[in-house]
């Protein structure tokens, strides 16, 4: 049986979802001054004198005497119950309520060191505005030209150089549960602030909750920063500084910017670009781009131009690369040396900084300037040592479509001809023992998979045909499988289960390079065709030769079956 939903959690969620939201979406509401005015929806009125204060989160009819907050309307408006009321609530907030035994332990639990550290966060925002030291955070704050706003929106308080400034003053509950979450450290004979003398920003997650705090030194501090410990509540690699705070101001999420530090994220919002975020691990690990996929689908890597930020930035594509699916974009923004977002927005301003982001370059580019640093792309041996780098890489990815892209593009470095080899040979167009297509089965492959469609057609032509084994099996996989499009191809394999993905990963791993849709269906027409003559001629032959060894052959005979090597071409030595 489900249990009671905690009461905490209601709180919280009535006191985040606004009043005005919840009515103004179901009845019209006008601002008058600091409160909304409507005519009211529970009882017949001309003048409007139903009001609802955003501030209290509270609504009043000065008519009929109809009052309360959220659930209370829902209830009387929508006739819910007071679980359906709070169900609606929540999907608004976008959160699950916690209705089994232990979800709500856990949430009971949790909650206790939310509120300790909502409590700690207070404590410092209240110190940077009024404790007696005060000054040393101001004049740094002045220094770093951060504005009022700003540090509010991220909530940014004071430590004081004090040992015990939140353990002496803390009540026993919230003081054991900042011991907890080691914001105080009891390692000591005496009770041990972890944050002295330190700008705090307190980091919260996607739904608001103060978890960790990150504190930079004010002083000369060895440490510039300190972060929280791990956690109950705090679990760094799926954690994202700044994603509250940027869904609070973007309605819709275009695109997250990925930073380094808590400044860049604070400076660049400070300067309208409100979509910064920071991851909180040091490499951007498979964790937290899970995380940031999550949220948003598109992707902006910011890295230092300096050689650790680009060995952050590589390890941060080689991560996403077995992540990537398609309708994803990622790309890469490298700074000028020495720069970061912070400097560099306030050296250039917001506009220019927004020309390099939209200059970012994609993966499907980032990939090859990573793996052709310091080769010189003239010389063979450096082809080859890119194809190495990146060929491993680009079987990590999922999304066939990117994979094909890069592996396309991998050969067309890698074979790309020097300007004059290039006049001389203009690749032929012959096509079995071509230079283009040395793999004509991987060829149909490629033509299936841009028309599945046509599965049917290919399979009655590679019937008793030797040499073609993936195209006829893949052909049969799709005729079996009813795929007619590769966007339902696409979309089977990427909900498939069966291990079809992987089995049919290497379809084309043999094509040295990969044509279009079009040019596919005209090198795949000349194949069948091929096919279909040899096939007939073959027919011919054996119906007029019966059971004859090629060595009872006349020489004739043998070069018209070598000429239809393309069915089976170990069949004639
Ligand atoms: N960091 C950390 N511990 C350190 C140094 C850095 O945890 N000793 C993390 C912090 O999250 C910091 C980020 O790495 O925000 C980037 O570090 P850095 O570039 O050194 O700092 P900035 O963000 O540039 O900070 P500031 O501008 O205040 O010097
Ligand atoms: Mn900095």
């Amino acid at each position: 049986m489900a249990g009671l939903i905690p009461q905490g959690f209601i709180e919280d969620l009535v006191a985040r979802v606004p009043v005005s939201d919840v009515i103004g979406s179901r009845i019209q509401l006008k601002k008058s001054g600091g409160t909304f005015k409507a005519c009211c929806p529970f009882h017949q009125e001309k003048t409007p004198s139903f009001h609802v204060n955003a501030q209290k989160n509270f609504y009043h009819c000065f008519g009929c005497g109809a009052s309360g907050n959220s659930i209370n309307f829902l209830r009387d408006y929508e006739n819910l119950s007071f679980n359906e009321a709070v169900e609606e609530l929540a999907k608004v907030a976008g959160v699950e309520v916690p209705k089994d035994e232990k979800n709500q332990q856990v949430y009971s639990a949790q909650k206790v060191l939310w509120d300790a550290l909502e409590y700690a966060g207070l404590r410092y925002r209240n110190a940077l505005k009024s404790h007696e030291k005060h000054s040393v955070a101001k004049s740094y704050l002045k220094k770093r030209d951060l504005s009022p706003e700003v540090i509010e929106r991220y909530g940014i308080g004071f430590a004081p150089a004090e040992r015990d400034f939140l353990s002496s003053n803390a009540p026993a509950d919230t003081l054991k549960a900042l011991i907890k979450t080691k914001t105080v450290s009891d390692k000591y004979e005496r009770l041990f602030d972890l944050f002295q003398n330190r700008l705090m920003f307190p980091i919260r997650n996607a739904r608001g909750k103060t978890i960790a705090f990150g504190g930079r030194t004010l002083g000369d501090d060895k440490a510039k920063y300190i972060n929280s410990p791990e956690s109950e509540v705090f679990h760094k690699s799926n954690e994202i500084y700044g994603l509250y705070e940027a869904n609070q101001v973007n309605r819709q999420l275009e695109r997250l910017l990925v930073v380094e530090g808590y400044m860049d994220v604070v400076s660049l919002a400070q300067f309208g670009i409100t979509y910064a975020v920071a991851t909180l691990g040091t490499a951007t690990n498979t964790e937290s781009l899970t995380q940031l996929l999550k949220r948003c689908q598109n992707l902006v890597f910011c890295f230092d131009g300096d050689n650790a930020g680009i060995q952050a930035a590589k390890k941060a594509m080689e991560n996403a690369l077995p992540l990537f699916q398609d309708g994803m974009q990622l790309s890469f923004l490298l700074l000028p040396q020495g720069e970061d977002p912070d400097t560099l927005v306030r050296d250039e301003g917001a506009a220019a900084f927004e020309q390099r982001i939209a200059a970012a370059q994609p993966l499907s580019e980032f990939l090859f300037q990573i793996y052709s640093d310091g080769l010189d792309l003239n010389v063979a041996e450096h082809k080859g040592v890119l194809k190495q780098r990146a060929e491993e890489q680009i079987e990590q990815v999922k999304s066939l479509v990117l994979k094909n892209a890069l592996r396309q593009k991998l050969n067309s470095i890698t074979f790309r001809r020097s300007g004059k080899e290039r006049k001389d040979a203009e690749p032929k167009r012959d096509l079995v023992s071509n230079k283009v297509l040395r793999d004509p089965d991987g060829g149909l492959c490629l033509a299936l998979y841009y028309s599945p469609a046509r599965a049917a057609e290919f399979q009655s032509i590679l019937a008793g045909v030797k040499n073609f084994p993936r195209a006829s099996e893949f052909a049969c996989f799709l005729t079996e499988a009813g795929l007619s499009s590769t966007d339902e191809l696409l979309y089977f394999l990427a909900t498939d289960s069966t291990g079809q993905r992987e089995h049919f990963s290497g379809l084309f791993d043999r094509l040295d390079w990969v044509p279009g849709a079009e040019e596919m269906h005209v090198e795949a027409e000349e194949v069948l065709q091929k096919i279909l003559k040899d096939k007939k001629q073959a027919n011919a032959l054996k119906s007029t030769k019966v059971n004859r060894r090629p060595s009872e052959m006349t020489a004739e005979e043998k070069q018209a079956l070598r000429s239809i090597s393309i069915i089976n071409p170990k069949s004639v030595k």
